[in-house]
């Protein structure tokens, strides 16, 4: 339809009628005019002419929106569990517009017709809707679109392929049974509709909580918007802005939780392949990693430790005494993780199956017959993760694992996975009292699930579990660790499993993990290698391999792969005081143990290149350049500052790209100027007490830097209630001290002396503590060992190390200071 304007080139009231008419027909619906605004504390609810709507202060830098077609309804979430601060909020209106400000930004919303925007204190954009469209419904589904900041990027949102920068790319949020999956597949398991724009050196997050399937787009197929989508209910989404990107971690994860402590052996290494069994061959794999001198701490069992998949059971040929066999594991310092799934075989007689019809827990259609789908063992129903009752009843069939030993459990197969994989929409859920359908509850299944296991493992086990899930929802992170499920074994995947964990972190999950060695197909020896070097560089260190594969044990490979695997593993054992202090950090502010150079080098642009891409920090002090296996050489980008090899200890200055000779030996991985990394001697499992000496490592730098160390028994809730050990150490550029500040709890250390090595420091000789003189001694580092002379005729390959200085001092409670 066209209008013509009359003579005097202006609209006259039946043409904006007509206008008014196309928008009432059109099948987008727009919320319209802002009709009536109730300003009551710090919250803003209005009425438009098509909808109803909320903006929320929740903390000065957090504001919520919600909007519906309807008056909003019930205000529930899994995801988030933090209320509204008070804070200082002045919300004032006008004709034309109502603006809220806090100490942190300014959020405006426009009366004429609805739409939203988000500022700096001084002004800036931070975030706009794209006026016109703002956010606007074609049926149930509801849309928010923003406008396209100048070079704006996006990260995060989970577990999700691509690139580090997801401009240009559209995603799915719907959980995903995604076996060998492409390394461009979306979606696969899990759901985080939570990314960070960035642009103009700003950066915020937005967090969409609407558990229906969700879509996001960051300007693909257009070039005028980034918007986040749900196939139903509400548009209910928080807006976080701070000026530092780690801060909107910390922000979104006081949204929606931080994890607990892990026990410590869940950050040892771990052996699994899809299946162990029976009991004597799952002690022939532990007997041989003591044997081959692979340190570990943890066997899966997959789901041939079960009578014929069923669930809660053992498969009495292959494990006729199940507590036996953890205890004598438990003996040899080996804690058992057991795979559980969600599916119960329908079968008459069996009891999990029979206690979960007496006791009404599965879900059902809506005409009230239990949902069957099939999966492992046949025919299945599922119990309702999301009611109360199905926590419960799952929570009390949990308690046959820690009869038997058990110290982890394995959340599988929970998107819901079922042969054919398309769920009936009709399947209710009880979604905890606001009963609802499969569109709605299916992407936070997995998350009840977790929780529930979490839940009754936690006062079963008695010591802290370990749960892993494949599927989850925003707030994961407080139940369980997550993994990337079934990759397969090729470069590219073990590249973006790099990405994927890099985004979770960014997602707020701290504790993830990958199947080390690749999941489908067989792994060569220099990509099962590759991909143990890089393990040892992530949070959870398991390798997995499929049914069907061959053999991955670090021995599988021969004598080299193993050499090197065990050098990897080694390392991971003496960093895991620096790696244990690295997961306190995360259950205190959410920070992730995995960096994306995208957290500290936000405006960075050679970050997000996809040369660069893949590098991330392990903790604060390493940064980790990851490569493919069958290349010699590779380009790194080192960010501003000053960075050490950590072999060698050459240093590399920042704001430079460079090439790099690789070999199989050596992953590159180089250290943070001005780093303090807590290191302890070999043990060969977590139960095993390393020496008395904690070794802190302290690269000199021109920044000033600080590292929390943290040390608790890493098994019991006792540090819940200040049984621990912490201090801050504080590495001063400029004054040259290292100050050990005063160590708070009540844990005793198992370290009584403190070696303190200088890397970097080989000119100075004289250091002091607290003003009195110390012994300075000079010193070899070595992080890894020489691989063995496997050809008698060929030249034995030299120890590479460094020559330091170090100092050893009593690990005294009060705080003191070395000087040099
Ligand atoms: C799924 C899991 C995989 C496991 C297999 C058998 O494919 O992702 O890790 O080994 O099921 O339980």
């Amino acid at each position: 339809m066209k209008f013509n304007l009359n003579i005097l080139g202006i609209l006259t009231l039946p043409m904006l009628a007509s206008i008014a008419a196309i928008a009432q027909t059109s099948p987008v619906k727009t919320p319209g005019n802002i009709s009536t605004v109730k300003i009551e504390g710090q919250k803003v609810s209005f009425a438009t002419q098509n909808a109803y709507g909320e903006v929320t202060v929740y903390a000065p830098n957090v504001i919520r929106v919600r909007l519906d077609k309807q008056p909003l309804g019930r205000d529930f979430s899994y995801a988030v569990i933090a209320k509204p601060l008070q804070v200082k909020a002045d919300i004032d209106q006008t004709n034309n517009e109502i603006t809220i400000s806090t100490d942190s930004l300014q959020a405006k919303i426009t009366k004429a017709p609805f739409s939203v925007a988000f500022y700096t204190r001084d002004g800036k954009v931070i975030n706009q809707d794209e006026a016109g469209l703002t956010t606007s419904w074609i049926g149930e589904e509801v849309a928010t679109y923003k406008k396209m900041q100048e070079g704006e990027r996006f990260i995060g949102l989970g577990e999700k392929t691509g690139n580090l920068d997801r401009k240009g790319s559209g995603y799915t949020n719907w959980n995903t049974d995604a076996f060998g999956y492409r390394t461009d597949q979306d979606p696969i398991y899990s759901s985080i509709p939570f990314y960070v724009g960035i642009h103009n050196n700003l950066n915020y997050g937005i967090f969409l909580d609407n558990t229906y399937q969700s879509d996001f787009n960051f300007g693909a197929s257009n070039n005028r918007f980034s918007s986040f989508s749900a196939q139903g209910g509400e548009m209910n989404y928080y807006f976080i802005y701070n000026k530092n990107l780690a801060d909107i971690i910390t922000s979104y994860t006081g949204l929606t939780g931080r994890m607990a402590m892990p026990p410590l052996w869940s950050l040892g290494y771990q052996q699994n392949r899809y299946s162990y069994y029976p009991d004597t061959e799952v002690l022939r794999v532990a007997q041989t990693l003591r044997e081959k001198k692979i340190p570990a701490d943890g066997i899966t069992l997959d789901i041939h430790y079960m009578d014929n998949y069923k669930l809660f059971t053992w498969d009495k040929n292959r494990f006729p005494d199940p507590l036996k066999m953890s205890n004598k594991l438990n003996d040899m310092g080996f804690k058992t993780t057991v795979i559980v799934d969600p599916g119960i075989k329908v079968e008459q007689g069996y009891g999990a199956y029979e206690r979960g019809l007496k006791d009404n827990i599965f879900i059902k259609y809506s005409d009230g017959q239990n949902y069957t789908g099939q999966v492992w063992p046949g025919w299945c129903h599922f119990p309702d993760f999301t009611s109360e009752k199905g926590r419960k009843w799952w929570g009390n069939e949990v308690k046959f694992f820690a009869k038997t030993g058990v110290s982890g459990l394995w959340n599988d197969m929970n998107e819901i996975a079922t042969w054919g994989q398309k769920m009936p929409n009709n399947v209710l859920f009880d979604y905890d009292g606001g009963l609802t359908t499969h569109k709605e509850a299916r992407n936070v299944f997995a998350l009840n699930m977790a929780r529930a296991s979490y839940e009754s493992a936690r006062t079963e086990m008695k010591k802290r579990p370990f749960i892993l899930t494949r599927a989850g929802y925003a707030g994961l992170q407080r139940y369980t660790a997550i993994w990337t499920g079934d990759n397969r074994a090729e470069d590219d995947h073990m590249l973006l499993g790099v990405r994927l964990l890099n985004s979770l972190g960014v997602s707020g999950v701290p504790f993830t993990g990958m199947d080390i060695g690749g999941f489908t197909g067989n792994s060569t020896v220099a990509l099962f290698t590759r991909w143990m070097q890089i393990g040892a560089f992530t949070p959870y260190f398991r390798n997995h391999t499929g049914v069907n594969t061959k053999s991955s044990e670090p021995w599988a490979y021969g004598e080299e792969a193993l050499e090197i695997s065990r050098n990897y593993v080694n390392l991971r054992y003496r960093l895991l005081p620096y790696l244990y202090s690295s997961f306190y950090e995360a259950t205190l502010n959410g920070q992730p143990v995995m960096r994306t150079l995208a957290i500290d080098y936000t405006h960075d642009s050679k970050v997000y290149d996809t040369q660069f891409h893949n590098q991330y920090f392990f903790g604060r002090a390493f940064l980790v350049a990851p490569s493919e296996s069958n290349k010699g050489f590779a380009k790194v980008y080192f960010p501003k500052g000053k960075f050490y090899d950590l072999y060698t200890d050459a240093v590399e200055m920042g704001n430079q790209e460079k090439i790099i000779p690789l070999t199989t030996k050596q992953l590159p991985v180089y250290v943070k100027e001005s780093s303090i990394i807590p290191m302890q001697s070999l043990i060969q499992n977590t139960s095993e007490k390393p020496t008395d000496t904690l070794v802190v490592h302290v690269y000199k730098g021109d920044v000033n830097n600080s590292f929390v160390y943290y040390e608790d028994d890493g098994e019991s809730y006792n540090y819940e209630n200040g049984v621990f050990h912490k201090r801050t150490i504080s590495y001063d550029a400029v004054a040259k001290t290292i100050l050990f500040g005063k160590v708070e709890g009540s844990f005793k250390s198992k370290f009584n002396n403190l070696k303190l090595v200088f890397h970097g420091f080989n000119n100075i000789s004289s250091f002091n503590k607290s003003g009195k003189s110390i012994i300075v001694k000079d010193d070899f580092v070595s992080f890894i060992s020489p691989i063995s002379k496997f050809d008698p005729q060929g030249t034995a390959n030299p120890i590479e190390g460094v020559n330091v200085k170090s100092v050893v001092v009593k690990n005294d409670k009060d705080s003191f200071t070395i000087s040099y």
